[in-house]
């Protein structure tokens, strides 16, 4: 008899879902659409060649050690060059502060597994990141949204959402996946003083923080948790609210699978326990390998390289939309990230982006429809769009013809109402 294995299936599983827009988005895989779907880097910037020559080298010199089983924790060169970066940035940890995933979707999905019982109420910002939600909702956790404006997670609705006894808060400071947007200083601070006030902890997701093309560099919210708590701090060991994520796939390449969690050392302890269970430890070649393309400043090299192309790209991608997209009069509006690979397109609330995206298709080019990154069903009428993987000229010609399926959509509407309604 073969298993019907719907009813093997554990209860968790039944909310993941293939959802109709998943489907859809296949279809932005065929070779002559323009896709901003995807949140890929630029392919034509991975260091292939530095990647040739530090494998030869670590497989000449350290190939046993590469190729052997290593601690959880992860390769220490790594994570001492982890801490020097951090410190740069302005807050001093300690080794022990630091565990290396396989990338930072490891770590959400840790953090899942440590922090989250079932029904336990997750305080997002809407629209947040998609794989936050799928890999929270897999440890039965619900959602308390707060909208996001062009400075961020809009701190007056925070209170009242922290009255609901959330288990953290999750947020993107930087160019925020989707929305492209930036939390603003004072937002920051305001983050940090409620959360130390309510004692919620913070888990601030920041892959796209190198990634400033204009602006000045704000603090991340780790750093203002540990200038809060400076009084509690012993030596450089971090004991803050803050568990912080960043990642190596846009800096050097997503294929090696490499990101790091910085946190106070118990939830670091918990979270190598976690992580034991789940692959023991992230690729120990690939964590060298990342040591040795990386070392000697060749990272810092190539992400300005990275912020100039992406930030062309970016300039680009608004001018077309200046061009082909209707006057914001008509209630349509789009961000301008100061960074990172996204920005996020908002139109009138009679337009469905999901219904929009089969026209767009029609039109050979794709986006992703923003009722995807909203955890409480709404944003139809918003999409994401990625600027960082296509070329400047496929940008131009993807956006016009986006903006044409957008023009007619708003004049088959506008033509849909009696003559006499119209105003
Ligand atoms: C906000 C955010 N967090 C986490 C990730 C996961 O990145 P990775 O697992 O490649 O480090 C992404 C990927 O795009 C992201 O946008």
């Amino acid at each position: 008899m073969t298993t019907p294995w719907r009813q093997r299936f554990a209860q968790r599983t039944q909310r993941m879902t293939s959802s109709a827009i998943r489907e859809l988005l296949k279809l932005t895989s065929l070779p002559d659409i323009i896709s901003f779907a995807g949140g890929l880097p630029a392919p034509e910037l991975f260091p292939v060649e530095e990647a040739r020559e530090a494998a030869d080298r670590l497989l000449r010199e350290r190939g046993a050690q590469a190729l052997q089983y290593s601690t959880t924790e992860g390769y220490p060169p790594l994570r001492e060059m982890i801490v020097r970066h951090m410190a740069r940035y302005g807050i001093k940890v300690e080794i022990d502060n630091i565990l290396i995933t396989t990338g930072s979707q490891e770590a959400l999905d840790l953090i899942g597994k440590v922090l989250i019982n079932p029904g336990d109420r997750i305080l997002t910002e809407t629209p947040s990141y998609l794989g936050a939600i799928q890999a929270f909702t897999m440890y039965g956790a619900e959602y308390e949204t707060v909208p996001i404006d062009d400075d961020g997670l809009l701190t007056r609705e925070l209170e009242q959402a922290l009255r609901t006894g959330p288990k953290f808060i999750y947020v993107l400071p930087n160019f925020q996946n989707p929305a492209g947007v930036t939390l603003s200083l004072p937002r920051r601070r305001e983050v940090v003083r409620l959360a130390d006030r309510y004692g919620i902890p913070i888990v601030e997701d920041d892959p796209y923080g190198q990634l400033r093309f204009d602006g000045q560099h704000i603090k991340p919210i780790v750093v203002l948790d540990a200038e809060l708590h400076n009084e509690h701090q012993n030596g450089h060991q971090y004991r803050g609210n803050v568990i912080y994520l960043s990642t190596f796939s846009k800096t050097l390449a997503p294929g090696l699978r490499l990101g790091w969690v910085t946190a106070p050392h118990e939830v670091i302890l918990r979270m190598v326990q976690a992580k034991q269970g789940t692959d023991l430890h992230s690729s120990t070649f690939d964590q060298m390998l990342a040591y040795e393309i990386a070392k000697g400043g060749f990272i810092d090299r190539h992400v300005q390289r990275i912020r100039e192309v992406y930030g062309r790209r970016r300039d680009v991608m608004l001018r077309a939309l200046e061009r082909a997209f209707p006057d914001p009069a008509m209630g349509v509006h789009w961000t301008r990230p100061h960074g990172g690979l996204f920005l996020w397109v908002t139109l009138p609330p009679s337009i469905d982006t999901s219904e929009l995206l089969h026209e767009a298709v029609r039109e050979k080019v794709a986006f992703v429809p923003g009722v995807c990154f909203h955890p409480d069903g709404s944003g139809h009428n918003t999409m994401r769009l990625n600027f960082s993987n296509a070329g400047e000229a496929m940008i131009e010609e993807g956006i016009a013809r986006l903006g044409r399926a957008v023009v007619r959509r708003l004049e088959g509407q506008a033509a849909a109402v009696p003559v006499g309604a119209r105003s």
